[in-house]
């Protein structure tokens, strides 16, 4: 059976890890993968994070399995984060590895509703996107959502996509902090979207991975509660990884509002035992520990916060440098996306020694204060 395999391209995102590790060069910048840095370059454990590990070290009386929902007290104290108010007779929810198995496991309630539903995606998007619907056997229909070349949010695209579907269409959000340009919609546009995919009947699915890194954290998740006050249905695909600094923990959950909540959930566990039968405990039950607890909470916020406005400092500092980088300050979150040519991209790795995605994704919160300068000089040689 195995013989009639071929051999597959590493994947290039997740590739750069390697490739910068192995960079001799002192003053390398990395702005590759998707990971908060401090100002000294480093991804520090949160403090809330550390304290959280010191108590369950001491507490934790059992590590017997929880089940294929994982810890429902984390999804029950995520909810209000994520939706403020809702009812919670009409919201199910499950612990997933990553914010990466709460996409696969909706793709796959939906592959489970209707075998090839189409998915609306703008683009560009997170490479994992495509993949991974396909995987579950969803069918791509892309739109235009942001035009590199002249850095603007194409709403107007949005719409035409949108009214263009057959009702019972998915679309895929990014809730905030879009993954790869930073361009998000504003909460106007959200105020004319949510209703319109409601009227088109299309059922939306939110990718919000990345919650309190653009604005704050209410303000993240304005788009998807005018999603949610709209719309009968909606799949929502949250990740803790980057707001609490969990990466590698794998710490996501998959929510679902419906009125057939019930039914909806038993599918949920039904797909969760086919897949990964149980959720990893440890990201989670850190994640429950902080929220469990006001001290916590609370420092959580406030280095939460410290990030967000890190990254903020970065775009205004990198944009005040040169008139090109001046959009930096018109997106928000970890990423932009510079437009910029694949040699253009390879002359800045090999003669400058600074790393980003083949796309021109830029992680803006992998420079520190020091390293803006060197960056900016290295775009304006290439350019
Ligand atoms: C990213 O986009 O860099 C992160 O979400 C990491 C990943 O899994 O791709």
């Amino acid at each position: 059976v195995l013989d009639g395999l071929t051999a597959q391209p590493a994947d290039p995102l997740l590739a750069l890890i390697g490739l910068f590790r192995d960079d001799p060069r002192p003053g390398k910048i990395d702005m590759g993968v998707g990971v908060y840095r401090d100002a000294g370059g480093k991804t520090p454990v949160m403090a809330a994070v550390k304290a959280a590990e010191a108590f369950l070290l001491k507490d934790q009386q059992t590590k017997s399995y929880l089940g294929p929902e994982g810890d429902a007290r984390f999804a029950e104290l995520l909810t209000p984060i994520a939706f403020g108010e809702i009812d919670r007779t009409r919201l199910c929810g499950v612990q997933t590895p990553g914010g990466t198995g709460a996409l696969r496991l909706g793709a796959e309630l939906l592959a489970r509703g209707r075998a090839g539903t189409r998915v609306l995606v703008g683009t560009p998007t997170w490479p994992n996107h495509v993949p991974l619907m396909e995987a579950a056997g969803l069918q791509i229909v892309p739109f235009k959502h942001f035009d590199v070349a002249t850095q603007t949010l194409r709403f107007e695209e949005t719409l035409a996509a949108i009214k263009a579907a057959t009702p019972g269409d998915v679309i895929l959000l990014h809730g905030c902090c879009h993954n790869p340009t930073g361009a998000d919609y504003t909460v106007e546009q959200w105020n004319i979207l949510a209703p319109l995919i409601a009227e088109r009947g299309l059922l939306p699915f939110v990718d919000l991975a990345y919650q309190g890194l653009g604005n704050g954290l209410d303000a993240d998740a304005l788009g998807l509660r005018a999603v949610v006050a709209h719309n009968p249905q909606v799949l929502v695909a949250y990740s803790c990884d980057k707001n609490f600094g969990l990466y590698r923990e794998r710490v996501g959950a998959l929510f679902v509002v419906s009125d057939t909540a019930a039914v909806i959930q038993s599918n949920l566990l039904a797909l969760a035992r086919a897949n990964w039968s149980m959720p990893p405990d440890h990201g989670a039950a850190i994640v429950r520990t902080i929220l469990d607890s006001p001290e916590l909470t609370a420092s959580w916020r406030a280095e939460l916060d410290a990030m967000r406005l890190r990254i903020l400092s970065v775009r205004e500092g990198a944009a005040a440098l040169d008139p090109a980088l001046a959009t930096l300050t018109q997106q928000t979150g970890m990423f932009s996306m510079l437009p910029l040519s694949p040699e253009q991209i390879r002359t800045l790795r090999e003669v400058h020694a600074v790393y980003m995605a083949g796309s021109g994704r830029i992680n803006v919160a992998g420079l520190t204060p020091d390293a803006i300068p060197a960056f900016a000089a290295a775009v304006a040689a290439v350019r």
